[in-house]
């Protein structure tokens, strides 16, 4: 009788040891999967390819073309009022009511996303080059000019063709 209990709680103990063991592997398994899981399927992995963009503040933007609802960006009506639209390389100021649209991708070393402006002038703080509204180099270190691209209006919206 007392070998039996013994047999029968060694039992007990290798059957909790392997419930154990299990649901380790199962905790181990459960991390790498959801992991694994989230790796697969953050927003951008799941937006096709030519799928349109469009952020909470109103722009769209679909291959070649970004589109600004300005009604929504209220910031660019202003003379002088400007933003940088990181997701497209995106720099675009109102000039007295008219548009001027640069690439934010700086000649000098790519920087595409320290962006400042002030008296007419876009200023890289990756190094200090600046540029003129019509991505002219104003002073080094870049050399070359900003790519600018063709701006129009249309029904409250801003479009930018960079093809
Ligand atoms: Fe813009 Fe160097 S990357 S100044």
């Amino acid at each position: 009788m007392e070998t039996n209990k013994r047999i029968q709680r060694g039992r007990l103990q290798t059957g909790r040891r392997d419930f154990l063991s299990r649901v380790g592997s199962i905790s181990v398994m459960s991390v790498f999967g959801a992991a694994f899981f989230t790796s697969c399927t953050s927003e951008s992995d799941m937006l096709p390819d030519n799928e349109p963009n469009e952020n909470e503040e109103g722009i769209l933007i679909n291959n070649q073309k970004v589109t600004i609802d300005l009604a929504k960006n209220e910031g660019l009506m202003a003379s002088g009022g400007w933003m940088l639209i990181r997701e497209a390389q995106l720099l675009v100021v109102n000039l007295d009511g008219q548009f001027s649209a640069l690439t934010s991708v700086c000649t000098h070393s790519q920087c595409d996303r320290n962006w400042t402006f002030g008296n007419q002038v876009f200023t890289c703080t990756c190094h200090g080059s600046r540029f003129d509204t019509q991505g002219e180099v104003v002073n080094g270190p870049a050399t070359q000019p900003l790519k600018s691209y063709a701006v129009s209006e249309e029904n409250g919206n801003l479009i930018i063709n960079r093809s």
